[in-house]
């Protein structure tokens, strides 16, 4: 027995539609399995301010931020969005929102002063304001939801032994790790030992774009690095720390405190610029580069095949043992997504029509630079003239792409098993360039950019993807790294001038609010927008 053929014809094109990637709208809350969680993500520097409060260390972030000329617009995190202060404030923000779970990071300096124990006495303020952050979270119904490294290693390990350039980071980072398990474990059942790893590698030791603002001296402004093999002994590294973190985690809190833990990766997605064999396989080598380089020790044991093969002996490897500890070494994958673009091998980029598809936006990782190291491929946001997807608030290079989060989730669980994933980042960028309030208050674009991920998310759950969780960055502007202020990613905008501080909602947080606590019963799930 068949489908009638009133169903299929429904169906098909519907399908067919849902597909082609055409308009598809996620209502609201009510489209998602129950028990599936929404939520926020902060990360500690970007957000708290209070740099030099309440006995808090310095970190590299601290330094770099004060070296004219790193950041965009000047400014650095001393004030940031001031949530040191306004905990109380911003988590009536997050429940008013809706929010579910709410991932911030702790400061490590903050805790640490001198960056471990061998260094001095825990900070008992800095802990008071974790513990008072977590508390108010939970009396408000907000799951904590816990990233340990989100970048600030202590300036004093940096200075003492290269931070994360060296072994000895893992002692260290473990420490301050298991601190935090006693000291918050019997309230925050979810963890992160580290965020975006290859961005941490890439840009604090490859071009140099953020701390500790290491690369190769000849071409780069970087005072010293070595961008062809920092980048992956610090990899390493945070793999080799991740690892240790989540043995201790098993080994000594998780039965007793019935948590699970993971770790956010940086995974923006690739399309092959055309479907030659030559730029499936520079795709590829691209996605091995940038995300199989975590996931699949993760996953499998051991480095892509084909980054051993390029990298060779300035691929730091792991021993039998690592091998084995690593493989499995995670409850949930956390995936933060934010961008696409084209890659084409690099022996064909000095085609004509190619070139100038390269010219015209050269794709997102560096915008002067298109080549991605170790990888013989080029990327662009464009083929034969026509944009992949339009550049999102006036950055040129963020192409908004949202159906790339649907083909990411089909690859890692296509190719790596589908484990639980947390999508932990997902964001819609407006650069502040002095326009009106009123403009960047009225962000339809990022209304209809979530709507659009959320649909995608979907979409890829529905075809088997394990998806436990969506979290938006951010439910405030905050203080976006090398670019500073002047990108804007909040639900709410932030105003800094003269540290007002006030949070302001846009038109996304008014939407957001109504899809997260739906008033009717669940609707249909998907609408299609003609
Ligand atoms: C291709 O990329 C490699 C590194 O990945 C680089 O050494 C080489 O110069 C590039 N070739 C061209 C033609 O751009
Ligand atoms: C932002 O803060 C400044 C300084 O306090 C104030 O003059 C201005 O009105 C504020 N803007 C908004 C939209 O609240």
């Amino acid at each position: 027995m068949g489908w009638p053929s009133e169903v299929v014809n429904l169906v098909l094109p519907l399908f067919l539609l849902l597909e082609l990637g055409t308009h598809c709208v996620a209502v609201d809350r009510s489209s998602f399995p129950p028990g599936f969680e929404f939520g926020f993500s902060t990360s500690a520097y970007q957000v708290e301010g209070a740099a030099h409060e309440d006995g808090r260390g310095l970190s590299i972030w601290d330094t770099f931020s004060c070296i004219p000329g790193n950041i965009l617009g000047g400014g650095n995190g001393d004030v940031a969005a001031d949530v040191y202060h306004r905990y109380k404030e911003d988590v009536q923000v997050l429940k008013s929102l809706g929010t579910d779970v709410y991932r911030f990071s702790i400061s490590w300096a903050r805790i640490f002063p001198g960056g471990s124990a061998r260094h001095g006495k825990v900070n008992p303020k800095g802990v008071q304001y974790y513990n008072n952050l977590i508390n108010e979270l939970l009396q408000n119904g907000i799951e904590p939801f816990v990233t340990i490294f989100h970048w600030d290693v202590p300036q004093v390990l940096e200075n003492e032994y290269g931070g994360f350039r060296s072994k000895r980071i893992i002692d260290d980072y473990s420490e301050f790790a298991e601190f935090c398990f006693k000291e918050f474990g019997d309230r925050v059942r979810k963890w992160v030992t580290v965020n975006e790893p290859s961005i941490f590698a890439t840009h604090g030791y490859g071009n140099g774009k953020n701390a500790p603002g290491r690369c190769t001296t000849n071409g780069g402004n970087c005072a010293a690095g070595d961008s062809s093999r920092e980048p992956y002994i610090v990899a390493h590294n945070l793999l080799l720390a991740h690892m240790r973190a989540v043995k201790i985690y098993r080994s000594k809190y998780q039965q007793k405190q019935k948590g699970v833990i993971g770790i956010s990766l940086y995974a923006d997605w690739y399309l092959p610029y055309s479907s030659s064999k030559l730029d499936v396989d520079a795709t590829q080598r691209v996605l091995d580069n940038k995300l199989g380089l975590y996931l699949d020790p993760l996953v499998f044991g051991d480095y892509p095949y084909s980054v051993k093969q390029l990298i060779r002996d300035r691929l730091p490897v792991f021993s039998e043992e690592e091998s084995k500890e690593i493989r499995g070494s995670f409850d949930f994958i956390g995936l933060n997504y934010y961008m696409s673009s084209y890659v084409m091998d690099n022996s064909t980029s000095s085609d004509p029509t190619r070139k100038s598809d390269i010219a015209s936006n050269p794709g997102q990782d560096a915008p002067e630079n298109p080549d991605i190291p170790d990888t013989f491929a080029t990327t662009t946001s464009q083929k034969d003239g026509i944009a992949l997807g339009p550049s999102e608030g006036g950055v040129e290079y963020w192409i908004s792409y949202p159906r790339g989060i649907k083909l990411l989730l089909d690859n890692v669980k296509t190719k790596y098993g589908t484990p639980p994933v947390y999508i932990t980042e997902i964001g819609y960028v407006t650069l502040d360039n002095g326009q009106p309030l009123q403009d960047i208050l009225e962000d339809t674009e990022r209304i209809q950019y979530i709507k659009n991920c959320l649909c995608y998310t979907l979409q890829a759950m529905r075809e088997g993807a394990d998806v436990r969780g969506l979290l938006l960055w951010s439910y405030i502007d905050n203080f976006e790294w090398n670019n500073g202020y002047s990108f804007r990613l909040g639900l709410h905008y932030v105003n800094y001038t003269n540290n007002d501080l006030r949070r302001i909602p846009k038109a996304s947080a008014i939407w957001f609010q109504q899809a997260m606590n739906p008033r009717e019963a669940p609707t249909a799930a998907i609408l299609l927008v003609p």
